[in-house]
């Protein structure tokens, strides 16, 4: 485990290093919740620094923008304004970035919902969770590739369940058949962390992180509950507004998870298996230690790390040793590009 002072004083080391004033973060998810906390703790910490802002509702972020402005005067925030649970979308919002800047150096994703029932299908055919969770996060990966590779510490950083892989339907990734909300989350899971290492054989000088926030209070869990309807509604409600806050109670703060947030994004304990320079983030503090990627093959680490709440490498599980064998990534990611492909066209 991380303790959160060793999180703090990295953050205040890398404040003071130099390297702050230079970056590049895109936030995709970040007008809320764990996105929104770690955005702060970049304003806060990152004087001078560049960030875009991707989200539904400019006017909405509008008041967000100004505090963030006024935490870091010399700052650039630039809001784009679309729906990133259509590839399209996500397309042009990665042409405008392209088109303003030579680097990314952080890409931070946690854009989501959970919704009980059926498929919410998009125009373009994809489950509008499922988009936001995995093939529109993958899309701005996959997009940005060439700005992040000219970084000198680069970091892809997807907030959602590192280390809870389960076993997959490789036939039906999307879920269309038998959907319920908990498979497609469980899909989501499994396909970031074989995506992320097939695109770390590519792209060797990037880091790749998958991280399990566990329980943090952003009313993400509340607004679920609020979903259910029939006859679960009832307990749904019970749970909503006797057991919740006391859960709450015992989670982490958005706070918390944001200096976390900026600590992944920015520290030399999670470097990309081939640096691109001898920079790979801010220097370990005393008593911490380069974590543990999800492969390390002859010696070489893959530059992929499965995270839980606490920022530990989680151990390998079940289904991935099989998976790496049978060479599941490579279907997975393959699947990932179809699914793009068909949604473009439909957009067309
Ligand atoms: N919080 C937890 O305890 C927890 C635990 C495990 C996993 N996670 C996962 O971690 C991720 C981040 O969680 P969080 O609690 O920070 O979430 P959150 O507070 O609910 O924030 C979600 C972000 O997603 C955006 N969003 C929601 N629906 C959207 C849509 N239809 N189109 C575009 N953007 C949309 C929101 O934008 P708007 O401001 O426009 O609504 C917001 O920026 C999620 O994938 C979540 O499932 C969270």
């Amino acid at each position: 485990m991380v303790n959160i002072s060793l999180v703090r004083k990295s953050n205040l080391d890398f404040k003071l290093s130099g390297h702050a004033s230079s970056l590049v973060a895109v936030f995709v998810g970040a007008t809320s919740g764990i996105g929104l906390g770690t955005l702060k703790q970049y304003a806060k910490y990152a004087q001078g620094s560049k960030a875009y802002i991707i989200g539904r509702s400019k006017s909405a972020t509008q008041p967000l923008l100004d505090r963030l402005q006024e935490s870091n005067p010399t700052g650039t925030f630039e809001f784009i304004q679309t729906e990133v649970s259509l590839i399209k979308n996500v397309d042009l919002a990665c042409e405008e970035i392209k088109a303003k800047e030579k680097k990314v150096d952080i890409l931070f994703l946690s854009p989501g919902f959970l919704a009980w029932g059926g498929r919410i299908e998009s125009t373009e055919g994809i489950d509008v969770p499922h988009a936001l969770r995995y093939y529109s996060r993958l899309r701005f990966a996959y997009n940005l590739l060439p700005l992040l590779t000219e970084s000198p510490s680069p970091r892809v950083i997807s907030i959602l369940a590192g280390g809870k892989e389960s076993a997959i339907d490789l036939n039906d990734l999307e879920v269309h058949n038998d959907f319920t909300f908990a498979k497609a989350a469980a899909n989501g899971t499994t396909q970031t962390t074989l995506a992320f290492e097939e695109l770390a054989k590519s792209y060797p000088s990037v880091t790749f992180i998958h991280k399990y926030p566990g329980f943090v209070d952003t009313g993400v869990i509340g607004r679920f509950l609020s979903t259910i309807t029939g006859p679960l509604a009832i307990p749904a409600t019970v749970a909503k507004w006797a057991i919740l806050p006391i859960v709450n109670w015992f989670s982490m703060t958005i706070d918390e998870a944001g200096e976390r947030g900026l600590f992944l994004a920015t520290s030399a304990r999670y470097p990309p298996s081939k640096p691109k320079t001898d920079f790979v983030g801010v220097e370990l503090p005393q008593g911490l230690e380069v974590a543990n990627t999800s492969v390390i093959k002859d010696g070489v680490s893959n530059g992929v790390y499965r995270l839980g709440s606490l920022d530990d490498s989680a151990p390998d599980g079940d289904v991935l040793p099989g998976y790496r064998l049978d060479n599941v990534g490579k279907t997975v990611w393959e699947e990932t590009q179809a699914v793009w492909d068909r949604a473009i066209s439909r957009a067309a």
